[in-house]
């Protein structure tokens, strides 16, 4: 017989050790999980924004195209509201800009300032953008609308997220 004989009390003490970490990683797995699976999950900021705006109805005119998105924080999820001035300019190109003013960010308006027609306008601090998003010298915003990337999909306008020029 060997010398190394394992007694009863140890083979009970490794069984128990076993069976009860076993169990204990059963129990924590789905923990450990939970705490860091927003980290994890890729936060997909290459997707585009479906809008319920036609492609084939967007004129030169900006026009105002709110959307819903879902904006994932942490562990919440929420449905919110996002807002892009949408035209076609002169070569017929879509153009897609943020609202959110680049001063103190407000949200600009299309040609509500009956002093500068065709320009957006912002009311907070009487901010100035041309029709292209630039901002007008001598007015507080100090930097263009940023700009959506889009893309067409069955006929409908999709957003990327706003970058800056
Ligand atoms: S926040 Fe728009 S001009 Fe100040």
């Amino acid at each position: 017989m060997s010398k190394n004989r394992v007694s009863r009390r140890q083979f009970l003490n490794y069984t128990l050790t076993g069976v009860g970490g076993f169990m204990a990683a059963g129990m924590l797995m789905p923990m450990v999980r939970f705490a860091v699976d927003p980290v994890l999950q890729s936060k997909g900021e290459s997707d585009f924004i479906p809008t319920p705006q036609k492609v084939d109805e967007i004129t030169e005119e900006p026009t105002r195209v709110d959307y819903k998105f879902e904006q994932v924080d942490a562990w919440y999820t929420s449905e919110e509201t996002g807002t892009a001035w949408v035209y076609k300019d002169e070569k017929g190109e879509i153009v897609a800009l943020s609202p959110v003013c680049k001063h103190l960010g407000c949200v600009v308006d299309w040609n509500t300032d009956k002093s500068n027609p065709e320009h957006f306008y912002c009311p907070c601090h009487g901010g100035l953008y041309t029709k292209d998003g630039k901002n007008v010298p001598g007015t507080p915003p100090i930097a263009a609308l940023d700009v959506f990337p889009i893309k067409e999909v069955d006929g409908y306008l999709y957003l990327g997220k706003a970058e800056p020029r």
